[in-house]
C-alpha cells in the first residue's frame, strides 16, 4: 500500500525541504503557500479521514520564503479510533518521498505555571502515556532499526539555530519544555495533571509523541512546537474546553506563522 501512496504523492509535488503537521487551530500556515498545490487526503491512497475539529484534511504543498514544503493540514489522532501506527503512517511516507527534516505541531495544555496561554514552546523531549508504539509489530530492517534510539528524541541543534533566528528577528527567544502525550479525548484530571508536573511535564496533548517515535526509526530530523492553548486542568478554576483550545489557537495563530516562517527560511 505505501508504493501506491508514494507514487501518488509523488506525481503531484517535487522536491521537499521541509514537511510540517499542522496541530488544532494552526492550519493558518496553509494560506501562506505560493503556488499552492492542495491534495485533499481522500485522493490519497492509503491515507486516513481527518475527523478532529480544526483540522481540514489536506496537504498543501508550494513555496513559504522561497523553500518548498509540504504542509499536512490536519493529522491523525489515536482518540479518532486510529492505531499509532496509522497515526504515524505519514511520516514514514515522507521519508520515502526524500522528505529529512519534519516540523510537527500541536495545541496543549501548559503544566508549568509559568506559562500562558498562547505561549509557543518548542518540544525537547517526550512522555509516552499512551502506553502504545506505533513500532510494535514486524520490522522492516530496510526503513529502520527494531530499536529505534530515542536518547535524543528532537533535534536539540535545529532547536538551537531555529531560537537564534528568531531571537535576530523579533528580540525573544521560545521557552523549551518536556510534551506528554496522553490518550484522551476526555481532558486530564487535576490528580493527573499534579502527577505529570511532578514528573517534569510541562505541556500535554493528545497528538505528536507516535510521529516523533516513528521519525526516529526512520531517521528524519525532528522539531515540535507547542502552543498552548489552556493551562491545563486543575490550574486555574475554569473547566476546559474544545472551544477555548481552538479560540486561542486561532488567535496567536498571526505569531505562529511569523515564528514558523523564520524558522523556514532560516533554518530549512
Ligand atoms: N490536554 C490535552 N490536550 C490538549 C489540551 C489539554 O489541556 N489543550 C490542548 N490540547
Amino acid at each position: 500500500m505505501i508504493e501506491e501512496t508514494v507514487e501518488v504523492l509523488k506525481s503531484k509535488i517535487g522536491n521537499v525541504d521541509v514537511a510540517i503537521v499542522l496541530g488544532s487551530g494552526l492550519g493558518r500556515l496553509a494560506n501562506e503557500v505560493k503556488d499552492a498545490v492542495h491534495i485533499r487526503y481522500s485522493e490519497i491512497p492509503g491515507f486516513l479521514r481527518s475527523t478532529a475539529p480544526g483540522h481540514t484534511g489536506e496537504m498543501v504543498y508550494g513555496l513559504i520564503n522561497k523553500k518548498r514544503v509540504l504542509l499536512m493540514n490536519g493529522r491523525f489522532h489515536m482518540y479518532e479510533g486510529y492505531s499509532p501506527k496509522d497515526v504515524a503512517y505519514p511520516v514514514e511516507v515522507m521519508k520515502m518521498i526524500g522528505v529529512k527534516k519534519l516540523m510537527v505541531t500541536n495545541a496543549a495544555g501548559g503544566i508549568k505555571l509559568s506559562f500562558v496561554p498562547g505561549q509557543l514552546v518548542f518540544i525537547k523531549d517526550v512522555i509516552n502515556f499512551a502506553f502504545r508504539n506505533p513500532l510494535i509489530g514486524p520490522n522492516d530492517e530496510k526503513i529502520g532499526p527494531r530499536f529505534p534510539d530515542m536518547s535524543q528524541p528532537l533535534s536539540l541543534e535545529w532547536i538551537e539555530k531555529a531560537n537564534n533566528a528568531i531571537y535576530e528577528n523579533m528580540k525573544q527567544k521560545l521557552e523549551i519544555g518536556t510534551y506528554a502525550l496522553m490518550l484522551g479525548p476526555s481532558y486530564e484530571t487535576p490528580a493527573e495533571i499534579m502527577m505529570l508536573r511532578k514528573l517534569g511535564v510541562d505541556m500535554v496533548g493528545m497528538s505528536t509523541v507516535p510521529e516523533i517515535i516513528k521519525a526516529n526509526h526512520v531517521g528524519l530530523e525532528i522539531m515540535g512546537i507547542s502552543c498552548v492553548t489552556n493551562m491545563a486542568a486543575g490550574v486555574l478554576k475554569q473547566p476546559l474546553s474544545e472551544k477555548e483550545v481552538l479560540d486561542v489557537a486561532n488567535s496567536v495563530s498571526s505569531n505562529f506563522v511569523s515564528i514558523v516562517k523564520i524558522i523556514i527560511e532560516k533554518t530549512c
